[in-house]
């Protein structure tokens, strides 16, 4: 009989160590504490015959070595966990990105490629993938058991984690956090494939727009293009190669361009204001949802190697009509 679920990623095996050292130290002194208490029960019980006048002293000694000696174990569990979760959610660079969507109930999953699936997951083993998650309703929580990966989906917020697949196979994926009347039924599996299987897999479901290109067709439906794109008279910062930079803040401090950092500025404009710039930008919250965002975040993200102002740059996976004709953009560049 198997006690834990197939171990099948890169965390799997330090997850596991940290699980059985809690449960070996929380165990021992369990077994310690109450070992004592039931000796000592049973021992010095009314009418035992056993001597008692063999009393010690206070034994400070001991009792702050007991005390110290806990407290350090405990502490270095917790560094322990600590350093696993903060790995566990720092993804490589090379990592290839899979968009999460939760929704009562499914799970809605997007490829950079645009490839889509719901409730399940296919994956090439070997190589290491960075999930950005998000809700679009309630909290849900993705969990694959087999991977030791489980994350809370939040609305309003991305969560990023990743994982390589070491062996190939299909495992459970589930929602682990009430989120309603079918939570139970909310889940599908992971399909953890060759490379090469996975590309054919990939290549199997139709080639419709990449993720960045259907960003690119919403980036001018909302009429981002309008006040962002290089014709405009507006004084609105440039998309170009912001993605993954600092952006000065108005009223002092930077933040990094990220998938949050895009998303916010598409829905709250005016929490993160860039320096320099006037506050115009109005809140798309309530009209885009979360698929659309992601695509939008997708598209920002493709314009990460190109200068505004240079269309010769190369468009990546993007389109045909993404960058600025040359010249017009250089007054807005930073
Ligand atoms: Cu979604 Cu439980």
């Amino acid at each position: 009989m198997q006690i834990l679920p197939a171990t099948a990623s890169s965390h799997a095996a330090d997850m596991d160590w940290l699980f059985a050292a809690l449960v070996g130290t929380s165990g021992f002194i369990l077994l310690l504490v109450f070992g004592l208490m039931i000796t000592f029960c049973v021992r010095y019980r009314a009418n035992s015959k056993v001597e008692r006048g063999n009393r010690l002293g206070r034994t400070w000694r001991l009792e702050a070595a007991w005390t110290a000696a806990t407290f350090a174990a405990f502490l270095a569990l917790y560094f322990w966990g600590a350093d696993l979760y903060i790995r566990i959610h720092r993804p490589p660079p090379d990592a290839t990105d899979v968009y999460v969507v939760g929704k009562q109930w499914m799970w809605k999953i997007e490829h950079a490629g645009g490839q889509r699936e719901i409730d399940s997951l296919h994956v090439p083993v070997g190589r290491p993938v960075r999930l950005v998650l998000t809700s679009q309703d309630v909290i849900h929580d993705f969990a694959i058991p087999a991977f030791r990966i489980r994350q809370d989906a939040v609305p309003g917020r991305y969560e990023t984690l990743w994982f390589t697949p070491t062996e190939v196979g299909e495992y459970p994926l589930y929602c682990a956090e009430f989120c309603g009347t079918y939570h139970a039924r909310m889940g599908g599996s992971v399909v953890v494939m060759e490379p090469s299987d996975f590309q054919r897999w990939l290549d199997g479901q139709g080639a419709g727009p990449s993720l960045a290109q259907e960003g690119e067709a919403l980036f001018r439906q909302y009429g981002c293009s309008g006040c962002h794109g290089a014709a405009s008279t507006v004084h609105a910062p440039r998309l170009e190669g912001l993605f993954g930079r600092p952006v000065p803040l108005e009223g002092g401090g930077t933040v990094i361009a990220d998938d949050r950092y895009i998303r916010d500025s598409i829905l709250l404009p005016r929490s993160e204001i860039a320096a320099g710039y006037p506050p115009v930008m109005p809140s798309f919250a309530g009209q885009i949802g979360e698929d659309e965002l992601l695509k939008l975040v997708a598209y920002i993200k493709s314009l990460a190697d190109r200068t505004a102002g240079n269309t010769e740059a190369g468009p990546p996976a993007g389109g045909k009509q993404a960058g600025p004709p040359a010249g017009s953009a250089e007054k807005d560049a930073r």
